[in-house]
């Protein structure tokens, strides 16, 4: 049999549908079995929601798919949800949908494009803080569709208080959908400060690097757009501590109330992103087998 991480987990695969993300952080895996043609997904629709000329609309979708992965990944700031949203993402055919890319997209808007409650989201972004609630349950009830599409999704820093998880629970609920798993990330402190300090992120086609883990071949320039790398603000190091201790304070408790639902993949996030995409989908797998004999 193959191993688990080269199966589709009982998830039907519908061959025709392949992403990249715009937001693509590593080298594609060559044991990827769904990464031969690469069909775009801008995630256009998630990152720049509804407009009043409903302009904004994905280049492709996933197609439906009768047991679509529906998964949150949880974890600290920098332990790798974003990386390995990505090579999920291209191996179960769902959408990447991360809350911070919403924001950092947002602050690339002119001012005049910018809400009042989005220009305060900023704030609390640049500082490290989590953005309340009422202003993160808004931005993703507009965009509401992208979780309930029949492809499934892979959220990515959302939900990350127990207020978001309650909504996402209601959200899902209404439409009689579940979670297929939570999957924590887990590595210790030192590790996760040395991943956050050493991101480097192509400003144009936001690819993620690391200065010693994952270089540019180009150095300071991503090599694979031309792009310049620059340091996300919130890397630096007094907001690396504020958003550590938010995470601790207020979304660290999202893992027992996950556990308690019975849907916790835990992972040990050390290693290559390799190794930790292989430990993923075996923990997927150990999930979807308990879903079959629960
Ligand atoms: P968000 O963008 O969600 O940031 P985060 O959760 O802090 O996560 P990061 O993107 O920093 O890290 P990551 O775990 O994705 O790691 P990555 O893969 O990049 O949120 C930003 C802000 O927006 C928040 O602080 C808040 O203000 C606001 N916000 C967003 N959502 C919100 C919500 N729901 N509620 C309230 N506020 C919200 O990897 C990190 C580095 O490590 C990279 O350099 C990478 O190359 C490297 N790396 C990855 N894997 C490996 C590996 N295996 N080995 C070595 N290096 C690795």
């Amino acid at each position: 049999m193959a191993p688990a991480e080269d199966r589709d987990l009982g998830h039907e695969f519908d061959p025709r549908f392949r992403v990249i993300s715009v937001t693509a952080r590593g080298a594609p895996l060559r044991t990827l079995p769904s990464m031969n043609a690469p069909i775009k997904n801008d995630r256009i629709e998630w990152l720049q929601g509804p407009s009043a000329d409903g302009a904004a609309k994905c280049s492709s979708i996933p197609a439906g798919r009768k047991n679509p992965w529906r998964l949150v990944l949880l974890g600290a700031p920098g332990v790798g949800k974003g990386t390995q949203a990505e090579l999920l993402t291209e191996r179960l055919g769902a959408c990447h949908l991360s809350t911070g890319d919403v924001f950092r997209a947002a602050s690339k808007r002119k001012d005049c494009d910018q809400s009042p409650a989005m220009v305060a989201a900023l704030d609390y972004m640049r500082r490290g803080e989590l953005v309340p609630d009422s202003t993160v349950w808004e931005m993703v009830r507009e965009r509401s569709h992208c979780i309930l599409g029949c492809g499934g999704f892979i959220l990515d820093g959302f939900p990350r208080t127990l207020g978001q998880a309650e909504s996402l629970k209601e959200l899902m609920e209404t439409e009689s959908i579940a979670l297929s798993a939570v999957v924590n990330y887990e590595l210790p402190l030192d590790e996760i400060v040395e991943r956050l300090s050493g991101r480097r992120t192509c400003e144009q086609c936001k690819a993620v690097f690391h200065v010693t883990e994952r270089p540019s071949k180009g150095g300071a320039i991503c090599d694979r757009c031309g792009g310049r790398l620059y340091q996300r603000e919130d890397d630096r190091p007094e907001s690396i501590t504020v958003r550590l201790e938010a995470y601790e304070r207020s979304t660290a408790p999202l893992i027992q109330f996950y556990r308690n639902l019975g849907v916790l993949t835990p992972v040990v996030a050390k290693g290559t992103p390799d190794e930790i995409l292989g430990r993923t989908m075996k923990g997927l797998d150990r999930a979807n087998d308990r879903v079959k004999t629960a």
